[in-house]
């Protein structure tokens, strides 16, 4: 069968690669795609991740025969929904379910009232009130967040009542995140560490993958500005097989039936971003589609056929294949733009890359890359996913930072610590 992704970064190039190794995977386009998701797949620049009508013309042009949509904004506007009214079947939540991603109003709401665990919180719209929230509750850090869709920087953690004063005013009167921010939720801040569970579910079953560890801030010691991922690494020693446990009894299944009871059934992948506090897991966030960079590291360590699987999910059959995960682990380091996430440059030579974009040993993939001239160059903030596998975390991250040393553009930066909180001898 033929197929489109939609999307252009490292996950996209990882769900193509996987999909890739299944017998049943005939042609595929990627729209936009980048420089080196060119080395796998038949990109088509003209149509951006977020063009509905695009998408679906090109779709009924090159008589695909499955859509994958990877990114939140088109799932939340409801990409799905319009290729299935152009007669397309097609992987990802329709509208009515992304928004367990698209407002946190609603999922934290949806907790609520089916008793999954997650921070104590409150909505607002009005400043005032919000204000006078925090100031009864006097409890610090607490944490501020835009109801929608905010690029991952739409989290404020206050440190005291002045910082959360100010964002509550930035969100709600100063228009920061423009409508996503127009209604906030004040949650309690908690601690622990971290994990993201990818897991695929068509409302009838739910298959976790292998968990994993993101790295959201920008530098070592997890310094600097929240990003949207500088390196994974899976599984994540923090969700051990009795936190996975509780996780798939008290979250994972809740939040199945709990969709299905509010009629929006999630068909597609639903990732659990998990806090462990004290051994017992709470859901911080949801998101409607796989991470990124998580997707780089958890389908390395899949078992099986991807493609089977989302086609599978799309029909609410996915209980027919089977999915296994992988022994060993994977690690992800992420090469970014000097600068990123704020300002950088594009346009720079990526020098140590094959033809095909990749170096011998690793995975390579490409996030904001272009060809020209038969040469890579950067063309955004994170630029490439460099991605080993091996028996344990130090194999897969000698792995990954070896292949690293041998990329070079001007102005790379990365973390030198990926791991590092999951017992990785990397990072000091
Ligand atoms: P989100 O965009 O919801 O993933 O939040 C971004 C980051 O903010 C998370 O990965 C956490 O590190 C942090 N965060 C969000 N909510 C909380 C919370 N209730 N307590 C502590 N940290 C949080
Ligand atoms: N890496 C976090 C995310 O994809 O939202």
């Amino acid at each position: 069968m033929d197929i489109l992704v939609i999307g252009g970064g490292g996950r996209e190039h990882a769900i193509i690669r996987k999909i890739k190794e299944s017998p049943d995977c005939g042609a595929v386009y990627c729209a936009p795609g980048n420089g080196g998701i060119a080395a796998d797949a038949i990109c088509c620049p003209e149509v951006k991740a977020t063009d509905i009508d695009g998408a679906v013309r090109l779709a009924l042009e090159k008589k695909v025969d499955f859509v994958i949509v990877a990114p939140d904004d088109p799932l939340v506007a409801g990409m799905v929904d319009a290729m299935n009214a152009a007669g397309l079947p097609a992987f990802g939540p329709n509208k009515a379910a992304a928004i367990i991603e698209g407002s946190k109003a609603f999922s934290k709401d949806l907790m609520k009232k089916y008793g999954i665990p997650t921070a104590q919180y409150e909505v607002f719209t009005d400043s005032a009130q919000a204000i006078e929230y925090v100031r009864a509750r006097g409890e610090y850090p607490t944490v501020v967040k835009a109801d929608g869709l905010a690029l991952g920087k739409g989290v404020i953690i206050a440190k005291d009542e002045a910082e959360a004063v100010a964002a509550i005013t930035d969100m709600l009167e100063g228009n920061k995140f423009g409508a996503s921010g127009s209604r906030i939720v004040i949650e309690q801040f908690l601690e622990g560490p971290e994990v993201s569970v990818l897991a695929l579910t068509d409302g009838n079953v739910m298959v976790p993958l292998t968990s994993a560890m993101d790295h959201k801030r920008a530098c070592d010691h997890d310094e600097g500005l929240n990003t949207g991922g500088m390196g994974t690494i899976a599984p994540n020693p923090a969700f051990t097989p009795e936190v996975a446990q509780k996780a798939m009894q008290r979250i994972f299944l809740p939040t199945m039936e709990a969709m299905k009871q509010e009629g929006r059934t999630f068909r597609g992948c639903l990732f659990f971003g998990l806090m462990v506090v004290g051994g017992e897991p709470y859901v911080i966030e949801y998101n409607c589609r796989f991470g990124d960079p998580e997707t780089q590291v958890v389908l390395p360590l899949m078992e099986g056929d991807l493609l089977r699987a989302m086609v599978a999910t799309a029909k609410g059959e996915l209980a027919t294949v089977p999915i296994s995960i992988k022994p060993g682990s994977a690690a992800c380091v992420v090469m970014a733009s000097g600068g990123y996430p704020v300002k950088y440059e594009s346009g720079k030579e990526i020098c140590g890359l094959d033809e095909d974009g990749q170096v011998r040993g690793v995975t390579v993939y490409h996030a904001g890359t272009k060809r020209q001239d038969g040469k890579y160059l950067t063309a955004g903030g994170r630029v490439l996913g460099v991605t080993a596998l091996g028996d344990s975390l130090n194999d897969a991250l000698d792995g990954a930072y070896a292949a690293v040393q041998k990329i070079s553009f001007e102005k790379a930066h990365y973390r030198h610590d990926i791991g590092r909180k999951a017992g990785g001898k990397y990072g000091n």
